[in-house]
């Protein structure tokens, strides 16, 4: 498509007033503009012109925003459609996404809102950006972000197409993946991608505190609300107003708080602890687990209408043994990246890639980055061999994914508590003591592993609830 064609747009809305003004505001921006009332006119001039963008009304007399989209895909497929929806639409939303709509904005929104879809960075920028490495680099948008994405696998590309989509209405994102699968980062991805992108990003990890910790770290507490709270403290709903809230391991969190974080989402509003009236909040929120939470709802662990209200938009991030593509891009990726961290280091071997391409990844991404980061540093600066990273690969974790059992030491003679206590070792010591992965292998909770983690005098480690950025 041409850049005169690019910078042609169609308004299509059956109020003048927000018609004429968003011609003011495009023609301002240098657009070509027309304006149509409604679906039908717009039909008509698309059959007499053709238009960079279409920027139509859901609710219209006549053909209305949807039927336009279709009748636009069939007869003008390169024109790219932004829908206006009301707050509150967000599952047909979702629907028209999956349809083929560009984007969303929802109504009210600011100038600025609207440039973000109109003019998304130019691909010549991305070099001179930090994080963004040569190569295939700057070419899609989720490499154009500070943290960018590298896949080319096609069932990745997809989510990162909806997710795109999806980044400018407010709905509430599921992400479900293993550990180390990349789901802060999409998290991140989104939030940038968003009209919020300016906005708090606040990450919560509901897996690193216990219960009661957890709840006023999110709601925050009045002074005095229990003996301890000697000054008022600011919970991370309200710090994330206007922005994101990430819930990392959802899953995690007990029911009790389940409850609370509902009515959060119902009612976009909370209450501190010990305060007396609720305190509104305005987020996006996305949350993510590493188990199954279908599972767990049939389990009776994790609140069925709560799943709903999260699953609004669920994606799902396949592990990195289901896009073995990715294997190479992104271990050249994370070798960069050492080598502007730490030091200069030679290129891999073709056997090394090779080695990598082969293992099965239990850790995903994230142990993929270790592994390479400590080959680079074994390497000296010369090539990274096969020998530099054999070590590093567990080979029992073969097994993992694979459906395959591996032999903890089982044998009549030993005691349940002592195989259990071997079983758990060596698992979290194959996930190189990520406990919430270990946790997700075994099949118990993160606080079940930790418990016993303490009973064989092991630390159980709490964080401070925040996930480092
Ligand atoms: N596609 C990717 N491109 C580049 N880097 C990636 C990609 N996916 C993951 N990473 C990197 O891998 C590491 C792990 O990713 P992240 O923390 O997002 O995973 P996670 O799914 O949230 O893991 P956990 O469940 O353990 O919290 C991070 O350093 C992240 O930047
Ligand atoms: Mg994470």
């Amino acid at each position: 498509m041409s850049p005169h064609e690019t910078g042609s747009v169609l308004v299509v809305d059956d109020e003048p007033e927000m018609a004429i003004a968003l011609r003011e505001t495009l023609r301002r921006d240098g657009y070509r503009v027309s304006l149509a009332q409604n679906g039908r006119e717009a039909i008509e001039k698309i059959a007499r012109e053709e238009y960079g963008w279409v920027i139509s009304d859901v609710r219209m007399p006549s053909v209305d925003g949807w039927e336009l989209l279709s009748r636009l895909k069939e007869k003008s497929p390169l024109t790219r459609v932004i829908l206006m929806t009301a707050y509150g639409t967000v599952p047909q939303a979702v629907a028209a996404m999956k349809q083929g709509a560009v984007n969303f904005l929802t109504k009210p929104f600011k100038a600025e809102d609207l440039r973000k879809i109109l003019e998304p960075p130019a691909p010549d920028q991305c070099e001179e950006k930090a994080g963004c490495a040569q190569g295939s680099g700057g070419r899609s948008p989720w490499e154009n972000v500070s943290r960018p994405i590298r896949t080319r696998n096609p069932a990745m590309v997809r989510i990162l197409g909806m997710i795109d989509a999806v980044a400018s209405t407010p709905a509430t994102i599921l992400i479900e993946g293993e550990s180390g699968t990349g789901k802060e980062l999409l998290a991140r991805y989104l939030h940038e991608r968003s009209t919020r992108a300016h906005r708090p990003f606040v990450a919560v990890n509901c897996a690193a505190l216990p219960d009661n910790l957890l709840e006023s770290e999110l709601f925050g507490y009045e002074k005095g609300a229990f003996s301890g709270a000697i000054a008022r403290k600011i919970g991370k709903f309200e710090l994330a107003h206007s922005g994101t809230l990430l819930l990392d391991e959802v899953g995690e969190m007990e029911l009790a708080l389940q409850a609370k974080l509902l009515r959060v989402i119902q009612e976009r509003e909370i209450d501190r602890v010990g305060g007396t009236r609720p305190v509104p909040v305005d987020i996006r929120i996305i949350a993510t687990t590493n188990r199954n939470l279908k599972e767990e709802v049939r389990a009776g662990r994790f609140r069925e209408d709560l799943y709903y209200r999260l699953r609004v938009f669920p994606v799902a991030l396949p592990p990195l043994r289901e896009r073995m593509e990715d294997i190479p891009l992104l271990a050249e990726r994370f070798r960069l990246a050492f080598e502007k961290e730490h030091m200069a280091v030679g290129p891999f071997a073709p056997e090394t890639i090779e080695l990598l391409a082969r293992h099965p990844w239990p850790g995903n991404v994230r142990e993929l980055e270790n592994v390479v980061t400590r080959a680079a540093f074994l390497a000296e600066g010369r090539t990274i061999l096969p020998s530099h990273v054999s070590d590093l690969l567990d080979p029992e974790a073969e097994n993992i994914g694979r459906g395959e059992e591996c032999d903890a030491g089982i044998r009549p003679g030993r005691s349940v508590w002592e195989v259990e206590r071997e079983l758990i070792l060596r698992t979290l010591a194959s996930c190189g003591g990520n406990k919430a992965q270990s946790a997700r292998l075994l099949g118990i909770n993160v606080r079940t592993l930790r418990n016993k983690l303490s009973e064989y005098g092991i630390g159980g480690g709490e964080g401070n609830g925040e996930e480092s950025a």
